[in-house]
């Protein structure tokens, strides 16, 4: 085919107009270049341009400028930013041919592909939330900007990335310091000049090039508000580890391996088509690729030599040529990487096809397609992200099976389902944990539909309302008061050493499974009230009573699956228990904490439980309309396990101004009670026993909130852990362990929390830190 390139002579001017070297862009000025670093044409290793290596100083510097420019950006007002925005989508569009062309020469990504959709995709965000801000103050009432984000990007998808990043931030009202990727640092800095064409005020939009390192000081600089990252798994835990205790709000979009299942009944044709979209386009270098192919046993061998077909057609060479497919490789880092992942597979016996056909150019980084059959399922190619063009192809015989095997990795960012029976489609989506199912369908992105991952491919959405709140604080928490009410209090002693001779009997055990547990170590406290009176001893949990409440609640999915409208009848149950016990509960409140009011808070905890319990089949996802002809149903999915800390003041409305949500909307939860006060919990148990709940929902843990905290977010089984008892350091503890895993985390800090508020202890906020949006996109008619 004769050969059809898109001409790069704008693009060559535009570098050589800037002397192809570049400074940072803060204040809406260009700094001297300093020390510099080079990107290169990833497709003849040809270097473009200089790009400055951000120091720390700099950085800093670009922190002060967003920080001076953001009350006045924040007050501008919805409707004003909105114009700027529109401007923005606008020039964007004017010269997309040139970002395009920009693009591809620095990414190496095919002129297809960044002209036909990461271009539209782009302005279609920046259109769409020029909306969000034009409605601000109408649909997210309550709420302010965060302040000062900073942005770091990755270089699969740079100037897409960059309006998923920057796009809701102002909307939002809140000013940027954004790093692109050293790799692919172009189109940012054109971007740049289009901030300023479209009136963006100084300060407002910051850009900083360089590599880790100045990811680093953004990630560290103390005038930071919020993160927003997309990378590696590896680079979002140190993240996460880095920000804990800092109190900055946090969001990560990191790696995936998203399954690719083909049922029988599945159209074949349209099925392989979409494979390839899904892991050759890019190179495979997305992070919700469909790196493996789940394809049912029984039409295994005709699927398989479809695709083979259709790799063998497939074009690779200079991204530039409007006929390609394939383009290059974003560095021969990667190259190198992918090469060692695929050889690794072929020398452990796998099988690997690659079209005979494909030639590979000369000059620059190319990998051709590549599909690798014969593979087991804890095979490096099966669990890691390879992010290249490598697909890695399993069969299963049911759709149960498909279920496990989709399941069978750390991360959870994508999936596809390919049946043309709907019914079977739509059960085993909700099955699949991932924050993005497409049903026939591939890599379709849009800005009203959120993104985002499950499990170790990160929290926090981007795109659609969800993605809004994420550059949003409710006032409400500005209000929450500097300290708690209470420090907690004993330290344990052994049992024995107990001077109170009933001290045995009177020992309130953890409640486990729906049962009564002894606590593993056989260690107890003695639990005094304000008086100095002896009450009782409680259970002394340690890391084995954490484990067998993980357990017992990993066994409880029945409560997950199980109606809204039912879990709501039980908590309502709850209520009217707790109720009937009301007076004795105020007793033993006055009796802990020497409360005038205990009988106040023990009528507002049930007001609490009747309000999630009318929360519980209420909070319904939405049914978006992206431009394509079908829904997107957003769902608002239980986390799964979630580990609570509750707080120390307040035994009793605290722990249910936690628990009830959580469970509310399907979770199970390991609480760990008031350390000061936690006889109210232990009293708890008989309630929940009279009222429905079923065993392992609720599993109660008594101890020493450090420690046990300490075990929940080292946990890998737990999902997410709250911490709200005031303790600094323990939340900052727990959001560093958090990373491991990267569980989810929701922690009040160092500061207290009126829990008697609605606006500080109830409503969507807390529902949202209790669900995990699922897109499912749903095309139809086609
Ligand atoms: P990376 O995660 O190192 O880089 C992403 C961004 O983070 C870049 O802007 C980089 O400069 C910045 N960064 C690096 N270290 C940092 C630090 N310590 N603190 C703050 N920012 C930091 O990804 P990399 O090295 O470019 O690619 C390596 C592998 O990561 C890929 O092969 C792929 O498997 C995975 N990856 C996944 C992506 C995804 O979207 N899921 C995107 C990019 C890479």
């Amino acid at each position: 085919m004769r050969p059809r390139p898109e001409s790069q002579k704008e693009a060559q001017a535009w570098l050589d107009q800037r002397g192809r070297k570049f400074g940072l862009f803060i204040d809406n000025q260009w700094t001297e270049a300093g020390e510099t670093f080079a990107s290169t044409n990833p497709a003849d290793g040809k270097e473009l341009a200089q790009l400055t290596q951000a120091t720390a100083e700099d950085v800093d510097r670009a922190v002060q400028a967003a920080r001076r420019a953001q009350p006045a950006w924040a007050a501008l007002g919805g409707p004003a930013r909105a114009r700027i925005m529109y401007a923005i989508a606008r020039l964007m569009q004017k010269h997309a041919r040139l970002f395009a062309v920009l693009e591809t020469l620095d990414n190496g990504k095919t002129i297809r592909e960044t002209r036909d959709a990461d271009l539209p995709l782009v302005a279609r965000h920046f259109y769409h939330h020029a909306g969000w801000a034009q409605l601000l103050d109408e649909e997210f009432p309550g709420h302010r900007a965060v302040g000062v984000v900073g942005q770091i990007v990755p270089w699969n998808f740079p100037l897409l990335m960059l309006a998923w990043k920057i796009a809701p931030a102002l909307a939002a009202g809140n000013t940027i310091v954004f790093k692109p990727a050293e790799f692919t640092p172009l189109t940012a800095l054109l971007f740049a000049e289009i901030c300023v064409q479209a009136g963006v005020p100084a300060g407002v939009v910051n850009i900083v090039t360089g590599d880790g390192r100045t990811g680093e000081a953004i990630v560290k600089h103390e005038g930071i508000d919020k993160l927003a990252f997309t990378g590696s798994t590896e680079v979002g835990r140190l993240i996460r580890e880095a920000t804990a205790g800092s109190g900055k709000k946090l969001s990560l979009e990191l790696g995936g391996k998203s399954p690719y299942i083909v049922f029988e009944d599945a159209d074949i044709d349209a099925a392989v088509e979409g494979l390839v979209d899904s892991i050759w386009f890019n190179q495979g270098q997305v992070c919700c690729a469909g790196s493996r192919l789940l394809v049912q046993e029984s039409v295994e061998e005709r699927f398989l030599k479809k695709l083979k077909a259709r790799m063998d057609n497939l074009r690779l060479g200079s991204p530039l040529d409007k006929s390609m497919d394939i383009g290059a490789l974003v560095d021969p880092i990667q190259r190198q990487r992918i090469h060692g992942l695929v050889e690794a597979a072929r020398a452990e016996g796998c099988e690997v096809y690659q079209p005979s056909a494909c030639e590979i150019p000369a000059e620059g980084s190319w990998f051709p397609p590549t599909l690798i059959t014969g593979a087991s399922t804890s095979a490096a190619v099966a669990q890691a992200e390879i992010f290249g063009p490598v697909l890695v192809a399993m069969s299963f015989r049911t759709p149960a099976e498909a279920v496990q095997l989709a399941n069978n990795t750390v991360y959870g960012l994508a999936a596809c389902v390919w049946s043309e029976n709907i019914s079977l489609a739509l059960d085993v989506a909700p099955q699949i944990k991932a924050g993005v199912v497409w049903i026939n369908t591939a890599n379709q992105f849009d800005a009203a539909c959120g993104f985002g991952g499950y499990k170790e491919s990160g929290y926090g959405r981007e795109g659609g309302r969800e993605g809004m709140f994420e550059y949003l604080v409710p006032v409400s928490e500005d209000a929450r008061p500097a300290l708690p009410a209470v420090a907690k209090s004993t330290a344990a002693k052994p049992a024995a050493a107990s001077n109170d001779s009933f001290a045995i009997d009177r020992t309130a055990k953890l409640y486990i499974g729906g049962k009564q547990a002894r606590p593993d170590g056989a260690y107890s406290r003695a639990i005094h009230g304000a008086d100095g009176t002896f009450l009782g001893e409680i259970g002394e949990g340690n890391r084995k009573d954490i484990r067998n409440a993980v357990e017992a609640a990993h066994k409880a999915t029945g409560w997950t699956r199980a109606t809204a409208h039912n879990r709501a009848q039980v908590l309502y149950y709850i209520a009217e228990n707790l109720a009937a016990r009301g007076q004795e509960f105020a007793d033993r409140i006055a009796a802990q904490t020497g409360s005038k009011t205990a009988e106040k808070e023990v009528q507002a905890s049930i007001e609490r439980l009747f309000y999630w319990a009318a929360w519980a089949d209420k909070y319904d996802g939405a049914a978006h309309q992206p431009p394509m002809h079908g829904i997107t149903v957003a769902l608002n999915e239980a986390i799964g396990v979630i580990g609570i800390v509750c707080p120390n003041e307040n035994p009793l409305l605290g722990f249910i101004s936690l628990v009830a949500p959580a469970i509310a909307v399907g979770n199970r939860v390991v609480v760990v009670p008031s350390e000061a006060h936690p006889l109210t919990a232990t009293d708890l148990y008989q309630v929940f026993d009279t009222s429905d709940l079923p065993g392992g929902v609720v599993n109660i843990v008594t101890g020493s909130a450090d420690e046990l905290a300490r075990t929940l977010a080292s946990h890998s089984d737990i999902d997410a852990v709250w911490r709200h008892d005031g303790s600094a350091a323990g939340c900052a503890e727990v959001e560093k362990l958090s990373a491991g895993s990267l569980k989810r985390t929701w922690t009040g800090g160092g500061k207290g929390r009126d829990w008697f508020s609605t606006q500080q202890a109830a409503g969507r906020t807390v529902l949202a830190h209790a669900t995990q949006v699922k897109n499912i996109w749903i095309p139809y008619g086609i």
